[in-house]
């Protein structure tokens, strides 16, 4: 099998890293390949901190929700949401603040930033682990995103979305099995709903046996459980007036 699809489908998260910093070559490899990433529109509507101190890197990782493995990797990267730039560049093209206000307010502007973001930090990710490098991505950064940006100094326009861990593996992780592909790629149309329901009862029978063997049988739950719970308790509901605080009232 062709080598970058190896890397692709032997992807786990890695959570145990060993206490080794990567170097600036690394660094710039993962970067470039980072940017290397399709773009909507050409907007490049990303930016990407790195941060190796590693008195920010634990303020982070309790930022984050205590997850230690953000302050011990070799190196952390935060993906930001980026319109700051396009406004300099329109403001470079002799656009009103009005003008620039108008283009602001905007669903479709913010979500061609967000898949830009991703695109971008998937590629990253991926040319880490192709290099032999452990990730994990990490949306705790979400958590708590004005003392995120405070610590990273981004100014409006910008939204850390989340953070992406890369080092040296420690410990591997088990390789945590996917939905069917049925469930995912529908051929034509989308799938019936009594299929998708037998795709997701089949799958849940998976991630029970997959959970129970790696824990010994202390764990057995089901991903619709896990879902069903994760519905029940939404997360960061202050991310809208946060949004609007950066001066990106939606629409
Ligand atoms: C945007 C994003 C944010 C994530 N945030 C966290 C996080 O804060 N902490 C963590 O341990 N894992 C995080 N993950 C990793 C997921 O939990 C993981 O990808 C998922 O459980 C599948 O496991 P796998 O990556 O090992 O296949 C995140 C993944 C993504 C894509």
């Amino acid at each position: 099998m062709n080598d970058v699809i190896k890397t692709i489908l032997n992807h786990r998260s890695i959570r145990s890293f060993q206490s080794k910093a990567l170097t600036n070559e690394q660094i710039q490899t993962i970067v470039a390949s980072a940017q290397a990433a399709s773009t909507s529109s050409f907007v490049q509507a990303y930016t990407i901190i790195g941060v190796s101190d590693e008195e920010k890197k634990e303020a982070l990782a309790v930022l984050s929700g205590n997850q230690a493995y953000v302050a011990k990797n070799g190196h952390f990267f935060v993906f930001c949401l980026d319109l700051h730039r396009l406004r300099l560049a329109a403001m470079y093209e002799g656009m009103t603040e009005d003008e620039i206000y108008d283009a602001f307010v905007s669903t479709e502007l913010y979500t061609v930033a967000v898949i830009d973001t991703a695109l971008a930090a998937q590629n990253a990710a991926l040319a880490a682990e192709a290099m032999g490098l452990g990730i994990c991505y990490i949306g705790g950064v979400r958590n708590n995103l004005e003392e995120v940006s405070r610590l990273l100094q981004t100014p409006d326009y910008v939204v850390p979305l989340f953070g992406l861990c890369v080092g040296y593996i420690k410990h591997v992780s088990g390789k945590k099995p996917r939905l069917p592909q049925e469930a995912v790629y529908h051929q034509e149309v989308y799938l019936a709903e009594d299929k998708h329901i037998a795709q997701l009862a089949a799958y849940n029978k998976t991630i029970s046996a997959y959970y129970k063997q790696r824990t010994d049988g202390k764990r057995t739950d089901r991903w619709t459980q896990q879902i069903a719970k994760k519905l029940k308790n939404p997360q960061r509901l202050y991310l809208k007036s946060y949004l609007q605080s950066k001066k990106l009232p939606l629409m």
